[in-house]
């Protein structure tokens, strides 16, 4: 049965480069998880977009002396080029600053308002004497109170994760001046989240097919009770408050960049000149992924639901495997501290494949994990390079040379051959399941290991020493190993789609994998086989030398 899949990914601040935190945690299993539904045959629609608002941007503004709207339009095109590299196949790309993106806020927060969820009232707002303006949550930083960390931000703490407000911290500061700020009233909305409390973990207790530590750090919020938050702030970038006397203010980042899931369904459907195709994907029986780090998880699974909730008549997610962290040569990633790979660094000098292999096969689903140059170079060439690469140009090659270009016939099957063939069958099945439950490290971990089975296979067979007297014996040899490859191109499309269209291609079939779906697509006999050319090029070890000499130096943007 055909399934339909909403894939929503995290919004990137347009505010700087994206770096290898942001593409572990979210946008390579996301496009994982799309290509192997696609290849199933199913309707899949992925979107997100740059998350143009907030003082992030401002932020950035500030330090660099250009407009908030020059920082996001350059980001923006940024990301576009990146995903495009990465191979990251959105189905829609946009950015929080569309016209359609402020009609949807308003609806949904006009509607909210209708049903009494949101209210208006008095708050204290940080406001900074000395630079004279409200600051934003993200310009306070104090103590934790909660696990005492120091650098905790006004929003959120980054040691533990918690949301915070300003208020609760110690010690509390500007960060553009360092000064004690002071709080002023100011009126505010509030979205009712604590009217939610009982709804929430009905819904959240009935979800057993979450990944454990997404369970675990929803039950840690709703276990300290849901309290109302403020959903407006004193600032001038961002979407407007459609109510008189809040044309200074503007709706919180938050709140409006969750709704960027919908809006962004509805402009694909527009562009697709179908007003009413974002339905199929909102309601009835679509399932609903959401693909962010681990410190997005309160906004996808407690505020973005009980807005779902209180708007009525949309589904709420069916699950959100929300990734840990990704360290960096053992420590925690820091981008002021430039402790950072960045992705277009990155894609400038090598190729999207290795890094989509090392990022899969290292994935943080379960625990945070490292990267490091040493791994990524040693990985790429044992396991890319010197099993999958080689295994591809030694059983290529020798077709090409021996059996004039084109699939041997196979003759009477022994029972290795049989047994290979099995455990590709077999492999298919499994990863598939794998990937059907978002298990992405032991997916990659089970295709690969038919490329072991199949080296070991050939060295076992030795069809270059049949050649000489058992010709028949060599090309059966040959012809289950290049039936082994196709299964290889297949399960290895979700993750590493370059190369998988490259052996697609020198496997002589036409047009792409993506074309054939999840099966074991077998090769006649005799079918022309194309020009063997190698997978993937070795990397020179100096690479790890020179590229970890680059952490934590000051870079140039
Ligand atoms: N811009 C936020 C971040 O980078 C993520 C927003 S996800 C959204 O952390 F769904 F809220 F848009
Ligand atoms: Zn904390």
């Amino acid at each position: 049965m055909k399934e339909r899949i909403f894939i929503g990914v995290a919004w990137p601040y347009a505010n700087g480069p994206l770096h290898l935190g942001h593409i572990a945690g979210a946008y390579l299993p996301a496009d994982i998880f799309a290509r192997y539904h696609r290849l199933k045959g199913n309707e899949v629609l992925m979107v997100s977009g740059s998350d143009q608002h907030g003082a992030p941007i401002l932020i950035r503004a500030d330090q660099e002396s250009r407009s908030p709207q020059e920082i996001v339009s350059k980001y923006h095109q940024q990301f576009l080029d990146c995903w495009q590299k990465l191979g990251i196949s959105f189905d829609l790309f946009t950015t929080t600053g569309t016209q359609n993106h402020a009609q949807v806020v308003h609806d949904i927060f006009l509607t909210l308002l209708d049903k009494g969820y949101l209210y208006k009232d008095r708050t204290l707002q940080a406001y900074c004497p000395k630079c004279q303006r409200f600051l934003p949550d993200r310009y306070l930083k104090g103590v934790c109170p909660y696990c005492g960390f120091s650098e905790a931000r006004g929003d959120e703490c980054d040691q533990c994760s918690r949301p915070l407000n300003p208020a609760e911290l110690k010690d509390l500061h500007c960060v553009l001046c360092g000064s004690s700020p002071r709080f002023e009233s100011s009126e505010h909305f509030f979205l009712r989240l604590s009217a939610f409390q009982d709804k929430l973990k009905e819904w959240v207790v009935a979800q057993s097919h979450w990944r454990r530590n997404v369970a675990g750090t929803t039950w840690k919020f709703l276990n300290e009770g849901l309290k109302d938050r403020a959903i407006t702030r004193d600032i001038d970038w961002g979407v407007t408050v459609p109510q008189v006397g809040f044309e200074q203010k503007r709706i919180y980042v938050w709140f409006e960049a969750v709704i960027g899931y919908l809006s962004a369904t509805k402009e694909w459907a527009k562009f697709h000149h179908e007003e009413q195709a974002w339905k199929p994907f909102w309601q009835g029986d679509a399932k609903s992924f959401y693909f962010v780090g681990k410190d997005n998880i309160f906004f996808h699974i407690i505020v973005w639901p009980v807005m779902l909730m209180g708007y009525g008549g949309l589904n709420l997610p069916y699950d959100v495997p929300a990734n840990e962290f990704l360290t960096i040569e053992g420590k925690r990633l820091s981008t002021s501290r430039n402790w950072a790979v960045w992705l277009p660094d990155y894609l400038e000098r090598y190729d999207a494949d290795p890094l989509r292999y090392i990022l899969s096969a290292n994935m943080p689903e379960t625990g945070d994990s490292d990267f490091s140059w040493r791994e990524f170079v040693r990985r790429a060439n044992n396991e890319l390079v010197a099993t999958y690469g080689n295994l591809v140009h030694r059983v290529l090659s020798f077709a090409y040379r021996n059996f004039d270009g084109a699939v041997p016939s196979p003759g009477d099957v022994d029972s290795q051959s049989q047994t290979l063939l099995h455990e590709a069958e077999t492999m298919l099945n499994d990863v598939d399941g794998l990937l059907y439950h978002c298990r992405f490290k032991e997916a990659i971990r089970e295709a690969m290991s038919l490329a072991q089975k199949a080296n070991r296979y050939l060295d076992n067979q030795a069809p270059w020493k049949t050649i000489e007297k058992d010709r028949q014996a060599s090309a059966r040899s040959i012809h289950t190993a290049i039936l082994s490859l196709s299964a290889l191109k297949t399960a290895l499309y979700p993750f590493l789609p370059f190369s998988s269209e490259k052996l697609h291609s020198l496997l002589g079939f036409e047009g792409s994998p993506s074309e054939i779906g999840w099966k074991f697509q077998l090769l006649a006999e005799g079918q022309k086989l194309r020009q063997p050319q190698p997978l993937f090029s070795k990397l020179d070890e100096d690479v790890v030398e020179q590229e970890s000499s680059r952490l934590g130096s000051a870079c140039d943007w």
